[in-house]
């Protein structure tokens, strides 16, 4: 970093030397030990393509330790926040700069989704360490916890901590179990307080994350490595619709109160409206209906909201429209309806010093990257959204995501950890 705090554009003849021998057997060697690494990682929670391993969970815990033993072993001081984040430093004290993904998946998701950024990112540091480069800043290598929400709702739980951006009352928060965030952090042995997992300010000089793109475009365009230039923003929200339980054989069709009738079309509405603004998307992915049986004519229904935009204004429009259409619904059916915001991460653009880098990096394994919106939410815009200078790196991935389809070339991984290891050559050696 030169006094100006911009990163300077410079690469050492041994970072250059590192890029050449990218190919060959070197590469072979990197995909191979990746390749015996996914494998063992996506044993913990998995069983077959899929893997379920939920934030906070044992399965979780017991991926830190895998990754930990790891980097352990070639001298890294391995430790947990209290927000269960794992961090492995190398080098010495000082802002350091943090590289990483997170280690939890969705139910019955893919091996790749967070766990590849690992993965590779601990292949990026073995191999400076492997070509003897003397660190002159730390590195932080991080396995963020519970990125996905996927118990308790708060998606980007563990890198929010690590910034201070947890949304108020997160330690409270339940799963469908009851279980809160505060008791799953005291079952691994935690204190139970996330917020106490906030870095000092300015402890992180700079954010790199690797990830597969979970979407088409480098696969359609032939490319193995992609540049994300923005990541979207992301609305995410719990609607509860309140109507009456009633008989279900006794109660005349014009006198129900039928909170799933009345979900029903807001659920299509939400719909709607997404795809009325280009490149918006909105999902309800998941629903709830209470007391639940057959024979009641449903007396409650919850259902989450995921709405998400790559400009502000049409996000609002979007979660505008469907605030508009969800009372427009229940008021005709007789039916009250809240929304609670869960979560609300704006439009984050990724820093232009760190897209360049990566770019130069991704050329230097001989891949000329495009520039990408990512469409999937990142823990890159927790960093990014405090100041600290943020880039991510896009493997290319078939399959599609959160899917136990979700696939990824061991040839491209090793090419984006190689490109990773010249970016963090770059940024801290
Ligand atoms: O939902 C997302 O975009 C991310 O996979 N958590
Ligand atoms: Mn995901
Ligand atoms: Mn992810």
């Amino acid at each position: 970093m030169d006094d100006g705090g911009r990163f300077v554009k410079y690469t050492t003849p041994l970072i250059h030397k590192m890029a050449n021998r990218a190919g060959g057997d070197r590469m072979k060697a990197k995909a191979s030990r990746l390749a015996s690494r996914i494998a063992e990682l996506s044993a913990i929670g998995g069983s077959g393509t899929a893997v379920t391993r939920l934030g906070l969970s044992a399965d979780e815990q017991r991926a830190r330790d895998l990754v930990g033993g790891w980097l352990r072993a070639r001298g890294a001081k391995v430790t947990r926040d209290e927000a269960a984040n794992l961090y492995a430093r190398l080098g010495g004290d000082g802002p350091a700069v943090l590289v990483g993904s997170h280690l939890d998946s969705v139910p019955s998701g893919g091996r790749f989704d967070g766990a590849l950024g690992v993965l590779c990112a601990v292949e990026a540091v073995e191999t400076l360490l492997d070509e003897g480069l003397r660190l002159r800043r730390a590195i932080d290598v991080v396995g963020w916890a519970d990125e996905e929400g996927a118990r308790f709702g708060i998606g980007l739980f563990g890198s929010s901590a690590a910034f201070g951006r947890l949304p108020p009352g997160a330690a409270t928060r339940s799963d469908a179990g009851g279980m809160s965030i505060a008791d799953a952090l005291r079952a691994l042995g935690a204190g139970g307080d996330p917020t106490l997992a906030a870095r000092p300010a300015g402890s992180a000089a700079c954010y790199l994350e690797l990830h597969i793109e979970q979407g088409p475009r480098l696969e359609r365009a032939g490319l193995a490595l992609g540049v994300v230039s923005d990541i979207v923003g992301i609305f995410h929200g719990r609607v509860t619709v309140t109507g009456r339980a009633d008989h279900a054989g006794a109660t005349v069709m014009g006198a129900r109160r039928d909170a799933l009738a009345a979900a029903s079309e807001m659920v299509l509405a939400v719909e709607r409206a997404a795809s009325a603004v280009p490149d918006a998307v909105g999902t309800v992915g998941e629903i709830a209906v209470r007391p639940g049986a057959k024979n009641v004519v449903p007396a409650e229904c919850t259902f989450s909201l995921d709405v998400r935009a790559p400009r502000e204004e049409d996000l609002e429009r979007v979660v505008r429209e469907i605030r508009t259409e969800v009372r427009r619904l229940g008021d005709a059916r007789g039916v009250t309806s809240a929304i609670d915001v869960l979560a609300r991460v704006p439009v984050t653009s990724m820093d232009t010093g760190m897209r360049d880098l990566l770019l130069r990096s991704a050329r230097a394994v001989g891949v000329d990257a495009p520039q990408l919106v990512s469409g999937a939410g990142h823990d890159a815009q927790n960093p990014a959204l405090s100041g600290v200078p943020t880039g991510m790196l896009f493997v290319r991935s078939t399959g599609g995501s959160h899917t136990p389809l979700e696939s990824c070339e061991l040839e491209d991984a090793a090419l984006g950890a190689t490109a990773l290891a010249i970016a963090l050559g770059e940024l801290a050696a």
